[in-house]
């Protein structure tokens, strides 16, 4: 496929953080990047995650990379010439990472020089960071034009992204970029019995814009990403869409994530998905 770059303006930087590990941020990082592509806008992934990288994967570029950040990094090759773009969305591409040990020097310093050179051909950069607040996360923030924080609605998750979002607070108070809550894996049958607690509230207990909510969805494991994005298809598919208008046009429209579990009918699905 054809190299295309249109965009003129700076990219908006997106960093996508988290506390605890393995709360989905690689699996909203490409289906947001999906996301804002099918609506026209051109939209880079970038892993910060070395070594435990799984982007590449979830993208299914991994036997299609000829330059990776360390060749760019020694000089090889030019950061265009590293970008794969996607084989579905054709304003979609992957920066690729490393896989493995980096033996070069990789900071906030070189990464915000990859960006640089970047911006201006994409309208949004996604920065998918490892759990924590380690080396990808630092790298990161010198980056960032805003912050999406991703939970799950569990306690330690909770607390974990309260403390992510203290050091954001701290690390980078006069940025003027702001915090947005994403909570993942949401099953509006236990939020409708009160045995999680509802998006609103672990928002308000965290003290953060809620910019969207992304139900449970077994979607996941057996399609592709693309195809539930691209389809409008299952409960990922649509937050994704929901998010993606948020971010783009600076709202706040929640997807409904329990929506079939209220009212008499809700009820008895409630009650289903408990007894089996
Ligand atoms: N909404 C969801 N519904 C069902 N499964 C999900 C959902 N979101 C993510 N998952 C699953 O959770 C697992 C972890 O997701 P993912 O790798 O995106 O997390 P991560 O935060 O990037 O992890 P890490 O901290 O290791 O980078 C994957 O198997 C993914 O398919
Ligand atoms: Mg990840």
């Amino acid at each position: 496929m054809e190299k295309m770059f249109y965009v003129v303006s700076m990219a908006k930087k997106l960093v996508i953080t988290s506390g605890k590990g393995g709360v989905g941020k690689t699996t909203i990082c490409s289906g947001l990047g999906y996301a804002l592509a099918g609506i026209g806008y051109k939209t880079m992934l970038i892993d910060m995650d070395f070594g435990l990288n799984n982007l590449d994967i979830l993208m299914g570029i991994e036997n299609k990379i000829v330059y990776d950040v360390i060749d760019v990094l020694e000089g090889k090759c030019t950061p265009r010439d590293a970008l794969i773009q996607d084989f579905f969305e054709p304003n979609l591409f992957t920066f690729p990472s490393t896989h493995g040990f980096c033996r070069i020097k990789f900071g906030a310093k070189e990464l915000s020089a990859i960006i640089r050179e970047l911006e201006n051909d994409f309208d949004y950069i996604l920065i998918d960071c490892p759990a924590g607040i380690d080396g990808g996360f630092r790298r990161a923030v010198a980056c960032a034009d805003d912050y999406l924080v991703v939970t799950t609605p569990h306690i330690s998750a909770i607390r974990d992204a309260s403390k992510v979002i203290d050091l954001i607070k701290n690390s980078n108070c006069d940025s003027g970029a702001t915090i947005n809550l994403i909570i993942n894996r949401v099953r509006g049958d236990l939020v409708e019995d009160r045995v999680t607690l509802a998006p609103d509230i672990i928002s308000k207990y965290l003290n953060v814009r809620l910019l969207g909510v992304v139900p449970e969805d077994d979607g996941i494991v057996r399609k592709d990403l693309y195809e539930l994005v691209d389809r409008h298809s299952n409960g990922f598919g649509l937050s994704m869409h929901v998010i993606s208008g948020n971010i783009v046009g600076d709202k706040s429209d929640i997807y409904d994530y329990s929506k079939k579990y209220r009212g008499a009918i809700g009820g008895i699905r409630r009650r289903l998905k408990r007894w089996i």
